[in-house]
């Protein structure tokens, strides 16, 4: 399937899921306020790949994060989506493979990663409907 269609509905404020899209896993997560000030306070011109958290989400969307879930190190699958699991040392995702450490915006804080997740192109279809692809 080119595109993939997900129900927003059952995600609450601070959740994450894990879909699958062209065989890849990709992260929906519903961020809290405090999170998106974290991401957004960050003088981001300082970071390894330079990239502004507005630039990362869709405009009006700004607490639903959405990435594709492959380490840009050497491919591995971050933690962090599902409860409980390590979100690392700047409350994002853990890619537990080498230790790279992604920020509440995926991008790539700390760690052997040269990339920030990346942000795949999505729309939303309506208010609870997001559509990949
Ligand atoms: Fe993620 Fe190496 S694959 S840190």
């Amino acid at each position: 399937l080119a595109s993939v269609e997900v129900g927003l509905n059952g995600i609450e404020v601070g959740q994450a899921i894990k879909v699958s899209w062209r065989g890849k896993p990709v992260f929906i997560r519903r961020r809290t306020a405090e999170e998106i000030k974290e991401a957004r306070d960050v003088d981001w011109h300082t970071l390894p790949d330079p990239q502004d958290d507005v630039s990362r989400v869709h405009k009006g969307k700004d607490e639903w994060l959405i990435l594709v879930g492959v380490c840009t190190h050497l491919g591995c699958i971050p933690l962090g989506t599902a409860q409980g699991e390590p979100r690392g040392d700047y409350h994002g995702w853990f890619c537990p493979c080498h230790g790279s450490h992604y920020d509440t915006s995926g991008r790539i804080r700390k760690g052997p990663a040269p990339k920030n997740l990346e942000v795949p192109t999505y729309d939303f279809a309506n208010d609870t409907t997001v559509k990949i692809g």
